[in-house]
């Protein structure tokens, strides 16, 4: 890690505070080459060790809630690919999960959760909110301590939008429909739901940050589903509530938002909703991400069935992310999460093309 670092210093002198992370002064819109490198769902089912300590664990939500494990789960990542960046483990349901809503995780079917109804959307119970979260703070504090110093801790939560699709329809769906349709039939209710969403995450964003979180996601991975209308009702304006709730707290602290399918709405997204760096998917053409990185800092956006391919894909789509993107603010990752059936051989593939490229 420290050979890599210094080898892609290039003579620029770091921000003080960051105490040499990387990604953090990317974040705040500094130009480093090879871009620092870290994978969206980094832990998880393509690595034999999380396999391993998911079955010590029992069910995915002892993982979640428990912070020896999931310490141990965040780090593996980090020890065998020496990441830039660490993502906390957990999940977005957990905060529904803190209001009191039923959530299950089944194998094979993902999560499970008792369908909101429009009548209980202002009877969330936040009583035992933060009581309830608090493993997750407290696996925070622990990984600052136990991460090297040069990697950046991020801590995350789901976007209201992509939350509360989960929340309605009970379970995943392929495009949202039960969620789309409560906005057209409640579309008050939908609000003041996103709203409640969205002072909770910001409290809970707050709080990782308190206990040692560098900087922040928020993953709205469900925010292509909407139309003109809903985007800007359901997806910017509960985002930029918790943008400026944090910022308010922590103003130092970036912001990612990563509004998945989002396509020509990622135009003016930053602006509109006060985040600091924008979270690409792979459908995001290079040319309109050069255009969104002349505004600040860009993550992104490798297809991650590039990765699962591996050979002449993969180094492909490194190689064109890098001559598109190297001489701006990038922080390299995938377009969404790495998926179970990745071979680890791809991902060593996919990082020594990032940290041996040359300057374009
Ligand atoms: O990125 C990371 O490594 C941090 C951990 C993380 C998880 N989920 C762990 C997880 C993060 C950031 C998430 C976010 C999340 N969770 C999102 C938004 C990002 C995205 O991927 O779109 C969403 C929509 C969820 C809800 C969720 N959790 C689903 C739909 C599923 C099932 C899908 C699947 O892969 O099985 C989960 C389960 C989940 N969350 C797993 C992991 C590692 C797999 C659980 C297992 O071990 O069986």
């Amino acid at each position: 890690m420290g050979q890599e670092s210094a080898q892609r210093s290039s003579g620029k002198t770091r921000p003080e505070n960051s105490e040499g992370r990387v990604v953090l002064d990317v974040l705040r819109g500094k130009t480093v080459f090879p871009p620092p490198v870290w994978m969206m769902r980094q832990a998880g089912r393509y690595l034999p060790e999380y396999r391993e300590t998911r079955k010590r664990a029992g069910g995915f939500l002892d993982l979640c809630y428990n912070p020896d494990f999931a310490v141990e789960v965040t780090l593996q990542p980090i020890r065998r690919f020496g990441f830039d960046a660490s993502i906390l483990f957990s999940d977005i349901l957990v905060v529904p999960h803190a209001l009191g809503r039923g959530l299950r995780f089944e194998e094979g079917r993902g999560p499970l959760m008792t369908p909101i109804r429009a009548e209980e959307i202002d009877r969330l119970d936040g009583e035992m909110f933060h009581v309830n979260l608090s493993p997750v703070y407290e696996t925070v504090r622990r990984l600052r301590v136990q991460l090297p110093a040069g990697t950046t801790l991020i801590g995350f939560c789901g976007a209201p939008w992509t939350v509360a699709t989960y929340m309605i329809a009970g379970h995943g769906t392929p495009d949202q429909a039960p969620a789309r349709h409560f906005f057209y039939r409640h579309p008050e209710e939908m609000k003041r739901l996103l709203r409640q969403l969205a002072d909770w995450s910001a409290a809970y964003l707050i709080r990782q940050m308190e206990a040692g979180a560098d900087a922040v996601q928020i993953f709205d991975s469900w925010a292509g589903m909407l139309d003109e209308e809903g985007f800007a009702a359901c997806c910017i304006e509960p985002v930029a509530r918790i943008v400026s709730q944090v910022k308010a707290a922590h103003p130092d602290v970036p912001v990612i938002a990563f509004p998945k399918g989002a396509g020509s709405r990622y135009d003016g997204f930053r602006q509109a909703t006060g985040a600091d760096a924008l979270g690409l998917d792979w459908t995001v053409p290079l040319s309109q991400a050069k255009r969104l990185q002349k505004e600040g800092a860009v993550q992104g956006n490798l297809d991650p069935q590039r990765l699962v391919a591996g050979g002449k894909a993969l180094s492909d789509g490194v190689a064109s992310i890098l001559s598109g993107l190297g001489d701006g603010p990038l922080v390299f990752n995938l377009g969404h999460g790495i998926t179970p059936e990745t071979p680890v051989a791809h991902v060593e593939q996919m990082l020594a093309a990032i940290r041996g490229a040359r300057q374009p």
